[in-house]
């Protein structure tokens, strides 16, 4: 049976997902997508999302991610076939028939795969023979167990151009030509072994079937570590090490570390990590980004400390900015000058390493940095280089609306960084002149910024900076489409102030033409003053004399801000109920992480407002 991808994408495009879904698990309609609590874990509130236009289900408490057929064989149990089957009766198409060419590839796979498998015996019955002393004693040195040694199925390959390939000969010299394990010069001569004098790291592919070796010189020469070359069973770009191993351990722990080497894993896995995979020597590929998102939608690259190190992990974001979704995007650590995972768990033990990946580095702000560090920002032609980088960057993007985040986000940070501290200073008075609205009147405050800004993620905050945005947008009419949906969400507890949002909004969505005069039409209701006391205050949106470019990416970032601490502000409620029922671990966590976010939040308004 051969099922292409194009048949199998075809299946998941005429499979409506919630309809196979629903007869198991009670599902509720949240705007364009359903929600229910989660059938693969115990909880109370729905963190499980149903997408049917992606046919996708996601849960946001345990990770749990799928489509049509991962539904039916993860929570029925059914074998992938069966899966198969059933989902194709009810979209009604036929199942393709066996392909006997399709057999004959298979078999002749499985037989390279037992090839494989013997050769790792082979290996590790070397390393721990006679002529393996030599290596045992630099696993030693290295610090480096039997037991482990037997987890990742280590073993050696002999200083000799024959001994594998006279000890192997059963399995015919073709079949180890094709599997990489010797060497067939193309001028012709004998075929010889391609690992000669070198530990044996087995890489395997996700069912834990060996497909080609990594080997390390033992002691110092060139290249250090040797890899099998592309084969029927190993494609290098697509293969990730220890992804057998880190797929379940990944799902418990819900996070997902990359490192670069085969010894970094090694030392990860024996100070208790196992959920680490390493590209194996090569650039990150987009297949296996691919593979990594598969286990977790946001994987922890922690690469050496060094240059190399560095630009590795920014290839790495480069690449994955066109496939990024709101569930599939990077983190990032820096480690140590000098030092790789290996170094820091031999010095530190997992401690050490646990504290220094405990706050990763989103992928906006490495980028940020990145572009940031690259070059001195003495001149108007570096502002605009990095201001052209970081466009550049953000246009690459593939998901249009964090492609528009992304360039707010950084458009924002760069103002931020090019205003002068001085500046910064004379528009400090920022939230003393902030409006609000009152029975339709816009209405002057008399409370501090500081109180202000705690305000933020705490219930009813909205009303406070509504005024705020709503001086935005009598300033730049054009953007209230672009937000209104945003606008159209904020909870509003003063009905006057509702109102005129709605109002706002309902011309919004109308296509009404909307310019700065009917905006305050709209603004003044009953005759009340207008937003015009608000052109001092410290957003760049509320000023008249404002660069156009850096207001509409600060007010749309103030929107993103204010929304999302909204919706923090409610967790965060729920959170501590949960947490005033039950005092677990995982409620507590969950507390402690919407407190930061809004920390976050805070301090993001207060650079907009420039009161930070
Ligand atoms: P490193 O040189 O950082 O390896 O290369 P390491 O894991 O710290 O090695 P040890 O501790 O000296 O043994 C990182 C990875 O890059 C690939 C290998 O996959 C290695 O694990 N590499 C490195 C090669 O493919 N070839 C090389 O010559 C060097
Ligand atoms: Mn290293």
């Amino acid at each position: 049976m051969t099922l292409s991808p194009q048949w199998l994408d075809e299946l998941r495009a005429r499979t409506v997902l919630s309809a196979i879904i629903s007869p198991t698990v009670k599902l509720l309609r949240a705007g364009r997508e359903w929600k229910a609590c989660c059938p693969f874990h115990n909880e109370k509130t729905p963190s499980f999302t149903v997408n049917d236009d992606k046919g996708f289900y996601h849960c946001f408490g345990c990770g749990a991610h799928g489509d049509a057929i991962r539904f039916l064989t993860d929570h029925r149990g059914m074998p992938f076939m069966d899966a198969v089957k059933e989902l194709a009766a009810k979209a009604g198409m036929d199942v393709p028939a066996p392909d006997p060419q399709a057999k004959e590839r298979a078999d002749r796979t499985a037989s390279l795969t037992d090839v494989m498998a013997s050769v790792a015996g082979w290996y590790s019955e070397q390393l721990n023979g006679l002529a393996g002393a030599e290596a045992r004693d630099y696993l030693k040195r290295r610090g480096i167990d039997a037991e482990t040694v037997q987890r990742f199925a280590l073993g050696f390959a002999p200083d000799s151009r024959s001994a594998l390939k006279r000890a192997l000969e059963k399995l015919g010299e073709d079949r180890l030509v094709e599997t990489g394990m010797l060497i067939k010069p193309e001028e012709g001569g004998d075929s010889y072994d391609r690992f000669r004098g070198r530990l044996m790291f087995p890489i395997r592919d996700p069912r834990g079937r060996v497909i080609g070796f990594g080997g390390r010189i033992l002691g110092s020469g060139e290249p250090k570590y040797l890899n099998s070359p592309d084969t029927p069973l190993f494609d290098k770009g697509r293969t990730l090490y220890n992804i057998d191993r880190a797929s379940p351990a990944s799902r418990a722990s819900r996070r997902l570390i990359v490192v670069e080497g085969y010894m970094d894993v090694i030392a990860l896995d024996r100070a208790g990590i196992a959920e680490v995979v390493a590209p194996n020597g090569t650039a990150v590929t987009e297949a296996q980004l691919e593979r990594m998102w598969r286990l977790d939608p946001a994987p922890i690259l922690c690469f050496d400390g060094d240059s190399a190190g560095r630009k590795a992990a920014i290839r790495a974001a480069l690449r994955a900015l066109p496939h990024i979704t709101p569930e599939r995007t990077l983190r990032f650590v820096e480690l140590p000058a000098g030092q790789d995972p290996d170094d820091v768990i031999s010095s530190g033990g997992s401690d050490a390493f646990e504290a220094l990946i405990a706050a990763p580095e989103p992928l906006d702000a490495r980028l940020w940095r990145h572009e940031l560090e690259a070059q001195l920002l003495g001149t108007p032609e570096a502002w605009a280089g990095l201001k052209q980088r970081l466009l550049d960057h953000a246009s690459a993007i593939g998901h249009a609306d964090l492609a528009r985040i992304y360039r707010e986000d950084w458009l924002s940070r760069f103002y931020a960084q090019r205003r002068p501290a001085a500046a910064a200073g004379t528009a400090s008075p920022a939230f003393e002149r902030r409006g609000t609205f009152r029975n339709g009147r816009f209405m002057l405050p008399e409370k501090k910024p500081g109180a202000v800004m705690k305000r933020i993620g705490q219930a009813g905050m909205a009303d406070e900076f509504i005024g705020v945005l709503m001086v935005g947008f009598a300033n730049y009419p054009e953007e209230l489409p672009v937000h209104c949906e945003q606008l159209a969400a904020l909870d509003i507890a003063d009905q006057m102030t509702a109102r005129v949002r709605d109002e706002l909004v309902n011309a919004a969505f109308s296509g009404a033409a909307l310019d700065r005069d009917g905006l305050a039409t709209i603004l003044r209701g009953d005759g009340a003053t207008g937003p015009k006391a608000s052109s001092t205050m410290g957003f760049s949106f509320t000023r008249r004399d404002s660069d156009p470019d850096r207001a509409r990416s600060d007010l749309a970032a103030a929107v993103e801000i204010i929304s999302a601490a909204e919706e923090v502000a409610r967790a965060l409620e729920d959170a501590t109920e949960r947490l005033k029922r039950d005092m677990t671990d995982e409620a507590l966590e969950e507390q402690q992480r919407l407190i930061s976010a809004r920390h976050g939040l805070r301090q993001r308004l207060a650079q907009l407002a420039g009161t930070d």
